[in-house]
């Protein structure tokens, strides 16, 4: 008789590693530290950062971020209003504006072990939605400095994988990152994911977004959902990496807590999307929740093959 042995998915991952040369280095006291600094004092904690990212290196470039717009495009990107409104995770500049910030989310991302920023994981997952699919492109939306972009660009190598986030530093922060890398099959852009009008309906195979619903006012998350949706084939699977909805009292109490905080401000308006129910609402298909791990949660559904998600809307609008 062989006895199952159960491997944790801890267990299974392994360490991010080294940063790659050249990769601008976190050199202050552990991240465990900030945290309980921007909870007890965020004002110093605010101070101490606006120091720290001016010891960073800059990500700095033109003023509209035209060195990252998209090949053909003539307009630079348009900032929904709301990205300059409030600053997010206790940083000093709204929106990742500061050209220090990718620099410094890259270091983050490095430090914490934060379930989703981990390859391995988001590896790992990925390929329990997508299977063995080789797909020929795929966006994800809010890329940041690329933690699930870089996943998807070497889950499908001969896959053309597109980044698109509103924070210039961000992404170029992640485009030195690919060179370093020598990653070639990831394009970097810079675009609301709010307004991919660049592209046309239905011209990507996979769809994917990684925390940023949880960073914006629910009408603008719940056009970008809709712009996921638009973007994706029909048929094919998208996915969402957020925070779960809130499912306890205690949990309730902790995001006021965190928005009351500053660190997410909008997670209140986060909870209003209520994205599972949203999903079914706009005429998703299979919409699951693939797996919650604390303040992790990955969404997947299909876009139905034949019926476009916006007449199902349409149709739902009119029977209420
Ligand atoms: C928490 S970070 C997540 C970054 C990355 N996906 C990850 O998992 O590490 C949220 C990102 O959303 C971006 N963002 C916020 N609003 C956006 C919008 N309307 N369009 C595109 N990106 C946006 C921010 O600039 C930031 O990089």
């Amino acid at each position: 008789m062989t006895t199952k042995q159960k491997v944790s998915l801890e267990e299974k991952m392994t360490p991010v590693g080294k940063p790659p040369e050249g990769t601008p280095q976190y050199a202050g006291p552990p991240m465990t530290f900030e945290l309980w600094l921007s909870k007890y004092f965020p004002t110093l904690q605010r101070i101490k950062q606006r120091i720290k990212f001016r010891l960073l290196e800059q990500m700095d470039g033109p003023f509209d971020a035209s060195d990252l717009m998209p090949p053909g495009a003539t307009q630079p990107a348009k900032y929904p209003a709301y990205f300059f409104m409030k600053p997010v995770h206790t940083f000093p500049t709204p929106g990742g504006l500061d050209p220090a910030f990718g620099p410094y989310h890259g270091e983050f991302q490095q430090r914490t072990t934060f379930y989703f920023t981990k390859p391995e994981t988001i590896k790992y997952w990925l390929q329990q939605v997508y299977g063995d699919i080789k797909p020929q492109r795929a966006i994800d939306l809010g890329c940041g400095i690329g933690a699930t972009t870089f996943v998807m660009a070497e889950l499908w190598p001969d896959c053309e994988v597109i980044g698109i986030d509103l924070s210039p530093s961000n992404l170029r922060y992640a485009r030195r990152l690919a060179e370093q890398r020598g990653v070639k099959n990831i394009f970097f852009y810079h675009m609301d994911a709010g307004d991919c009008s660049y592209f046309p309906d239905a011209s990507f195979d996979v769809v994917n977004e990684s925390y940023i619903l949880h960073e914006m006012p629910t009408y603008h998350s719940r056009a970008v959902v809709k712009e996921m949706i638009r973007l994706a084939k029909p048929g094919s699977i998208i996915t969402w990496f957020d925070w779960p909805p809130a499912e306890s009292p205690g949990d309730l109490a902790r995001r006021e807590e965190i928005a009351k905080r500053g660190s997410e401000p909008f997670m209140l308006q986060y909870l209003d999307l209520r994205l599972e129910q949203y999903l079914v609402e706009l005429g998703l298909e299979d919409v699951r929740r693939v797996v919650r791990a604390g303040a992790n949660m990955l969404v997947a559904a299909r876009k139905p093959a034949h019926q476009p998600a916006e007449t199902a809307e349409r149709e739902l609008v009119t029977a209420s």
